[in-house]
């Protein structure tokens, strides 16, 4: 597995990853309006915004396994998708340890927001030493410029350790 930035040939590949993903953890588990609001182009338009700080997985022979992207709040995970196709293979792990090491250094602890149902993912980052620090609402961003709030779990990890390995 290579782990590496983003570039724009990625994109027309990263989108409908992303949004396939997006719809395997969310769905059912987030306001309607916000299922509404996250067509296609919602994906597309995001995959181009957030180009700069995604870290995209492929395999040897270059086909996208997964994608994470970063910020823009400070030590925050914004979006972490795996393909169907590859999960169960430490695809998301490996791209959740790089964010954490990105941040190390930079932020006390690294965070993000899943919805309550999204219940593999919680599972996944406890598993990899994150833990629920209660319940917060986020402003999920739309395309249309907008943002809809959604009930979610703030999920954290301190860095401090990982700083001291470094
Ligand atoms: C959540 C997600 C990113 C995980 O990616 P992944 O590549 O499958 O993750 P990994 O292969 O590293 O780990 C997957 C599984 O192995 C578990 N695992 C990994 N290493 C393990 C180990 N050594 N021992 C026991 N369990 C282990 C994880 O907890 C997880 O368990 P589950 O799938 O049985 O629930 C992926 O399922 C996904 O893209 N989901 C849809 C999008 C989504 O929900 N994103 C998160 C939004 S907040």
């Amino acid at each position: 597995m290579i782990l590496r930035p983003a570039g724009t040939a990625d994109l027309p590949r990263l989108a409908p990853m992303w949004r396939a993903a997006w719809l395997d953890g969310h769905a059912g588990h987030v306001p309607a309006e916000l299922m509404d609001a996250r067509g296609p182009g919602h994906f597309t338009v995001h995959a181009t915004r957030y180009a700069g700080s995604t870290t995209v997985a492929t395999d040897d022979g270059g086909r996208l396994l997964g994608m994470i992207i970063l910020g823009p709040a400070e030590g925050e995970v914004v979006q972490l998708a795996v393909d169907g196709s590859a999960r169960g293979q430490g695809v998301g792990g490996a791209l959740l340890r790089s964010a954490e090491e990105r941040f190390a250094g930079e932020h006390e602890e690294a965070w993000l927001a899943v919805v309550p149902g999204n219940a593999r993912a919680r599972r996944f980052y406890e598993f990899h030493g994150w833990r629920d620090t209660g319940a917060m609402t986020y402003a999920a961003p739309t395309s249309g410029g907008g943002t809809v709030p959604v009930p979610v779990l703030r999920y954290a990890k301190p860095l401090g350790a990982l700083a001291v390995a470094r």
